[in-house]
């Protein structure tokens, strides 16, 4: 049964919320309470469309919680966001966390305490925020989940993001566009679907948008899952995540399921990646299984055009990116920042979609592109975000 995007946004906000508090309650003994603001602020979120009086002058201390250096887009964003705040008068603090929450929960206490106006945060598991961002909702700190929505707490302002089920519809729909060239001479196509890490909010966006479309065509014997690794529905994803969006995670799954389920001549005909890590490492699976670009290659999905991937797709690795131009996000966000600052309407343009289990937070959604070997030079080459050279057209 696939769940509509709204049920299933709400279905797993509320469950989540759930978690987050029972989290927080084990967790509340860790943290001194801060003394009161001492600008009076109460430090809690504006209601939707209202602005925060945060005294109007642009200027003073950013922070920028980045989850780690690891993946790659992460050390795009976090460079790029610092500089567009530096050139607007800002100071920054740009820290990554290592994939750990603990850690980034510890990176936005000394920006608190360094006295950071506003917290920029792309977190690891947003149900294990609330403590540090009462703290700062108690030091009348301003707190953007960037990217990621940080679930269970009143203590996010705002959220500015890619529109994340849409991700996972263009990947879904790309794939019902394109099937048939991937069909055996049976007629049967061979799927394999693949989720992300299951501690990120976005996991069930990205895997809802897609398996909203291609979880029916599952049941109708469309498409075989030979691993047996199909979600009963779009909820479906934790069982299928791979922690940590690892590429190594997601190349040994990729191997299991092609020495377990693909032996007499079988082929894995389409694999459903959320993302560009994953999609590394299972062409790296499908590679030492001996597969070959242009003869019996799947198709297979991805996100975030990371440099490696697009040089795939180049080769003939990689069939599709969705493409996120993050440089746009920063750009988004470091104007809310700044008018959030400054005490002027921040702007939004979803008050409805993204309820984190406490309220709706008000967001700003950009929307994702298509990109692949038909449009690459006109998407990627000509917006400046890669060189011919860089991806080796
Ligand atoms: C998601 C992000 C994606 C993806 C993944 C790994 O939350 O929206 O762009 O790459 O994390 O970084």
């Amino acid at each position: 049964m696939a769940l509509s995007r709204r049920n299933l946004i709400s279905l797993s906000a509320a469950a989540l919320a759930a978690g987050a508090l029972a989290a927080c309650s084990d967790e509340r003994g860790g943290d001194t309470a801060d003394p009161a603001p001492a600008d009076g602020t109460t430090g809690a979120a504006p209601a939707d469309g209202e602005t925060t009086p945060t005294g109007g002058e642009a200027g003073g201390l950013i922070g920028i919680a980045m989850p780690t250096k690891s993946l790659e887009r992460w050390n795009r964003d976090g460079a790029h966001l610092e500089g567009l705040l530096k050139e607007m008068g800002y100071e920054t603090s740009l820290q990554y966390a290592d994939n750990k929450q603990d850690q980034q929960n510890n990176q936005i206490q000394n920006m608190i305490n360094d006295g950071a106006k506003v917290v920029v945060i792309a977190s690891i598991d947003g149900t294990a925020m609330g403590p540090i961002l009462q703290t700062a909702a108690d030091a009348g700190v301003k707190v953007f989940a960037y990217d990621r929505l940080i679930n269970g707490t009143e203590n996010v302002d705002y959220y500015a993001t890619f529109d994340n089920y849409k991700v996972g519809q263009l990947q879904g729909q790309y794939i019902l566009d394109h099937m048939d060239d991937y069909k055996n001479d049976d007629g049967s196509i061979n799927l394999e679907p693949f989720a992300g890490s299951p501690d990120d909010n976005n996991v069930r966006y990205f895997f809802g948008g897609a398996w909203d479309l291609l979880g029916p065509e599952v049941e109708k014997g469309t498409f075989t899952v030979p691993s047996g690794k199909a979600p009963a529905d779009s909820d479906g994803w934790a069982s299928i995540g791979i922690q940590g969006w690892a590429s190594s995670g997601a190349q040994s799954e990729m191997e299991n399921r092609i020495n377990s389920f693909y032996g007499d001549g079988k082929k894995v005909n389409i694999v459903l990646s959320p993302n560009d890590s994953l999609a590394l490492g299972i062409q790296q699976a499908l590679e030492g299984a001996g597969y070959t670009p242009g003869e019996d290659w799947p198709l297979l999905t991805g996100q975030d055009a990371d440099l490696a991937n697009v040089q795939a797709m180049v080769q003939g690795k990689q069939t599709m990116d969705v493409w996120k131009d993050t440089r746009m996000l920063g750009e988004q966000v470091a104007k809310m920042v700044d008018q959030l600052v400054k005490g002027e309407e921040v702007e939004t343009n979803d008050t409805e979609t993204y309820d984190n289990g406490v309220k709706v937070v008000p967001s700003f959604l950009i929307d994702p592109v298509v990109v692949t070997m038909d449009n690459i030079e006109e998407q990627l080459v000509e917006s400046g975000f890669y060189t011919a050279e860089d991806i080796g057209l």
